[in-house]
């Protein structure tokens, strides 16, 4: 195996070579430089902003134009003095790069300009005030790997050819494009799509989760129809997606997008989810649940319902946006146990009870708001009632501020209890502006608030966050024995109240604590510890049948189990062929990732090859039950001489068959579960196995499996397929 993968780099490298040995030489010069010419007559050249040698006549060199102003040629120095070090390029000469952004060009851009340029690579023309389609030519250079041309007044479809093999980044935003969206099967290098902003309709493409490498797609503020593409178990979208290319950015907001959010999203390494502003209906909570890597998740105005999850799988939730729709229940703890977050947004829908205590303390954020919900019942009455959010030192004003600017005024009819804008009304109506406000070490940051009477607010010369301070003022005697009294009883309830808190939150840091420990490393000695070893099925005979496939396959196969390893905290011990052993901190992690890589690898990509071989190909439920009840048969007439019947009833076996149509396809791995403690004596069991791992590989699957069940109160489960 190694062999040939020295081979493929060796075979890659050729070709590079041998496409970079291209040149483009005097006639070829002489044309490009002709259509920038064009270029420069079309689009108002005498106006542009930056436009150094584009009006020089005549030429003393073939290669003259290639130090015009955003002009970038394919040769060492050219790429140096751009500062694009790392911009490769297909043929010596030739015009790479056209970098004119913000420059005031006008007018269309002509065809016959890029029917010359046909080495270019990298054009970015955005922010100019271009206007007609985008040029067939220009959208069908073969090597073009970056078009930008965003926020200009660009009409018409996107032609097919863009997405090529070749492109990486396609930014056009802010345009007025129409059409619906290309199929971007071949689009294999595509990381970035951005069509934010334009009126392009129809559906989105299944084949989008299929691109391997995208890592962001932004159609926000088109007219999109139609359902969010679920995964297809026979097809490879989505799994395309969740092997290579990481972390993922899905922007659909402000379309007209119905049905539900597909559990399959939680394949995608999702990092920003923004559905916001849609026709979306059903629940959400499964798949909120398991996001990991999960940042933002906005979904307001749509019709979405159901409660929230009380567990996340991700620790770095930084923006939660779900107003506007039909959220129920009480706000989960874990939500405040996010520490990152800095927008919180639950208006206008019927969540209820308190906001609990996690969310005490959270440094980053800087908005909250609830309004019109049932959420509100803590602070819904501020004007009779100040909200028990409220520090002692602030009130909410809801008087002094009607004379003020009409913003402030709707602001009021909200109820006066918008959190959002960090301002602070002074007693004598004033408003001081902040932009750091630090008035509650505590809560939230709020707005229309006053210091309470008793506290006056102070303004800090060096421009520091205001605070409001005690006024210290004479008291009579029998004041002071009430504050006395007063201050003994408050002194209790503080400590009492901080004890509380500070357990509720070391509760909190704990489970935080173990999340980040469970992404660092294995368990160490003495510690609970989950062992789960794979190995494929037949792989002998399948390596033996066809070894290219086979090569192919091992390689996807290897590439599921990392990915899905981040998403349940494993870490990989040893890997040998086909075979890894993998520590896990929980069985429920070592569980949830039997099933997450079982389902990928029903839905893998695996070569058409692979999967006319009988130990690899589709399985469905009624044939596997048929080899089952055959298999059973053959026993019971086997063991009526022996007498020991061992396999489960078939029909017990059906009801426990899920509805799946495919229960195998591909390669068919086996996985084994055992759950322990890693105590010294394990730890001499590991070293054995990492040793024996590196002379006789096969043995040591089956050993290390054996070897740490031996003196552990473990638990085994055989998982197979469909398990
Ligand atoms: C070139 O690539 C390296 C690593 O891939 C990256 O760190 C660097 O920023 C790149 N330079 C430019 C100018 O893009
Ligand atoms: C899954 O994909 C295959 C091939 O792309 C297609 O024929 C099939 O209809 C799809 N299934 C669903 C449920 O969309
Ligand atoms: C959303 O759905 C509602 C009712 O289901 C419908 O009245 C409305 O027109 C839809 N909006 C869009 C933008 O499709
Ligand atoms: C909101 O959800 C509840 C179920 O939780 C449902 O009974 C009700 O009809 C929904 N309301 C709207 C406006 O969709």
């Amino acid at each position: 195996m190694k062999a040939h993968i020295l081979w493929c780099a060796a075979l890659q490298a050729w070709i590079s070579v041998g496409a970079v040995a291209q040149l483009c030489l005097q006639s070829c010069q002489l044309l490009e430089r002709e259509s920038l010419q064009v270029l420069y007559a079309s689009t108002g050249g005498p106006s542009w902003i930056a436009r150094q040698g584009w009006s020089a006549t005549g030429s003393s060199t073939n290669d003259q134009h290639c130090s015009w102003s955003g002009v970038t040629c394919c040769s060492s120095e050219q790429i140096a003095a751009t500062g694009q070090g790392n911009l490769s390029c297909s043929a010596s000469g030739g015009v790479v790069a056209l970098l004119l952004p913000r420059n005031g060009l006008l007018g269309s851009l002509p065809d016959a300009a890029f029917q010359g340029l046909s080495n270019l690579q990298y054009v970015d023309l955005s922010g100019n005030s271009l206007d007609g389609t985008l040029p067939p030519a220009l959208a069908a250079a073969p090597n073009l790997i970056l078009l930008h041309l965003g926020a200009n007044n660009l009409a018409g479809t996107l032609p097919p050819s863009l997405f090529s093999s070749s492109i990486t980044s396609i930014q056009l935003d802010n345009n007025q494009l129409t059409g619906s969206l290309p199929s971007m099967a071949d689009a294999t290098a595509l990381a970035y799509l951005s069509l934010s902003h334009n009126i392009m309709s129809g559906t989105i493409p299944r084949d989008l989760f299929g691109c391997p490498l995208l890592s962001e797609f932004n159609m926000d503020y088109n007219q999109l129809t139609g359902t969010i593409p679920t995964g297809n178990q026979t097809s490879s979208d989505w799994l395309g997606n969740i092997i290579e290319s990481g972390t993922f950015a899905l922007r659909l907001r402000g379309n007209q997008l119905t049905g539900s959010l597909p559990l399959s999203l939680s394949y995608l390494a999702l990092e920003v989810l923004d559905l916001g502003v849609n026709n979306l209906t059903g629940e959400v909570d499964v798949l909120l649940a398991n996001m990991p890597y999960l940042m933002s998740f906005i979904v307001d105005d749509n019709q979405l319902q159901g409660t929230l999850p009380e567990e996340f799988l991700t620790v770095t939730l930084r923006i939660f946006q779900i107003q506007g729709n039909n959220f129920s229940g009480t706000l989960p703890a874990s939500l405040g146990s996010q520490r990152s977050l800095t927008a919180v947004q639950l208006d206008e829908n019927p969540i209820s009870g308190p906001i609990p205590e996690s969310f005490i303390g959270l440094e980053h954020l800087t908005i909250f708001t609830a309004l019109r919900g049932t959420l509100q019942s803590d602070y819904q009455d501020t004007a009779q009632q100040p909200g028990a959010l409220l520090p002692s030192f602030l009130a909410f004003d809801l008087e002094d501020y009607s004379d003020l600017s009409h913003d402030f005024a709707a602001k009021k009819e909200l109820g006066g209890a918008y959190l959002t804008c960090p301002a602070l009304v002074q007693n004598n109506n004033q408003l001081a502006y902040l932009d750091t406000v630090l008035i509650d070490p505590y809560y939230y940051r709020y707005a229309y608030c006053k210091c309470s009477s008793g506290y006056h607010l102070f303004l800090q010369a060096d421009n520091s966050p205001p605070q409001c301070v005690l006024i210290q003022g004479r008291l009579s005697t029998g004041a002071i024995a009430g504050i006395c009294l007063g201050g003994i009883f408050a002194l209790a309830v503080t400590i009492l109240g901080t004890l509380y808190l500070l357990g509720a939150f070391w509760v909190s840091l704990k489970a935080l604590a173990r999340r980040r420990a469970k992404m660092q490393g294995p368990p160490g000695n003495g510690q609970p510890l989950t062992l789960l070893s794979t190995d494929v099925e037949r792989s002998t005979e399948l390596w033996e049948w066809n070894p290219t496939a086979m090569d192919a396959a091992i390689r996807l196969h290897d590439q599921i189990i990392r990915k899905a390893l981040l998403a349940c905290y494993g870490h990989e011990l040893t890997t040998e062929g086909d075979a890894f052993l993998i520590a896990f901190w929980e069985p429920a992690d070592a569980v949830k990732f039997c099933i997450i890589v079982q389902q990928a690898l029903l839905a893998a990509a695996w070569p058409e090859q692979l999967l006319t071989h009988v130990h690899a190909a589709s399985r469905t439920t009624s044939a596997l039950l048929q080899d089952a009840m055959q298999a059973s048969r053959q026993s019971k007439s086997d063991a009526a001489g022996r007498g020991d019947v061992c396999l489960e009833d078939p029909a017990a076996l059906q009801k426990q068959v899920h509805k799946a149509d495919t229960v195998f396809r591909g390669l068919r791995v086996r996985m084994s579960i055992a759950s322990g403690t890693a105590d010294q004596s394990k730890k001499a069991v590991f070293c054995w196995i990492q040793a024996v791992f590196e002379t006789f590989p096969e043995v040591a699957v089956t050993q290390a499996r054996a070897g740490f069940n031996k003196g552990s109160r473990a638990t085994h489960t055989a998982l197979q397929n469909n398990f």
